[in-house]
């Protein structure tokens, strides 16, 4: 199982950062209790795709612009996915929400979760975040991470989250690999049929 956390904030300073390598570490030790579970970080700061403005619709899968379809070819290869972005304006930010749209296949079927923070923990810009997700045929769990006084607890540029919140990415995680694995296998017989 593949799992990407997706960091989409990309602010200058962005807090989410730090909580992106804390969510990375977490889930890196965690490891070893999901068999073969492997996890990688992408940054959307790094890909700096455009606002999307391409001709073809996604859902068509008809692919022509050449940084879409590296997009495409590194999310193909995740079974889960667990995004970190903040609240911003009681959503998601505006370039996770790009990076979403960018694609439609690549996602379909597969589970994801969010870690978030904010005055109200994350949790308006969550529940808006499920709703995109049910229309790209994902399965977002209700299961997130709402993490606390973010800004308290980094340090140094190092997040450290409480043991409460060290518990609550350990049962997120868990979910998300049950539905990684179940969903991997209802791909895989689907294909076969
Ligand atoms: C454009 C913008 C809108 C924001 N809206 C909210 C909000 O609706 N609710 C909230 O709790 N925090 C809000 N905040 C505060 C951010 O959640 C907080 O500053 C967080 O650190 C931003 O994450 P980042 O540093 O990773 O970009 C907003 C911040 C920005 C920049």
């Amino acid at each position: 199982m593949h799992l990407q956390i997706i960091l989409g904030s990309i602010r200058e300073g962005r807090r989410s950062g730090p909580v992106a390598q804390w969510a990375f570490e977490q889930a890196t030790a965690l490891a070893s209790k999901h068999a073969g579970l492997t996890v990688e970080l992408i940054d959307l700061k790094t890909w700096a795709l455009p606002l999307f403005g391409l001709a073809k619709f996604p859902s068509e899968g008809d692919y022509e612009d050449p940084l879409q379809q590296r997009w495409a070819a590194t999310v193909a290869r995740a079974d889960a996915y667990l995004f970190v972005a903040p609240e911003y304006n009681h959503g998601y930010t505006a370039a996770l929400k790009n990076a979403l749209d960018y694609l439609y296949a690549e996602w379909n079927r597969k589970p994801a979760s969010f870690v978030s923070f904010g005055n109200a923990e994350g949790a308006r810009g969550i529940q808006q975040w499920r709703l995109v997700c049910v229309e790209l045929e994902m399965a977002p769990l209700p299961t997130a991470v709402h993490l606390l006084d973010v800004t308290k607890k980094i340090v140094d540029g190092v997040f450290t989250g409480d043991p409460k919140e060290e518990k609550r990415f350990g049962v997120m995680l868990d979910e998300l690999t049950w539905w990684a694995k179940a969903l991997a296998t209802a791909r895989a017989a689907t294909l076969e049929a």
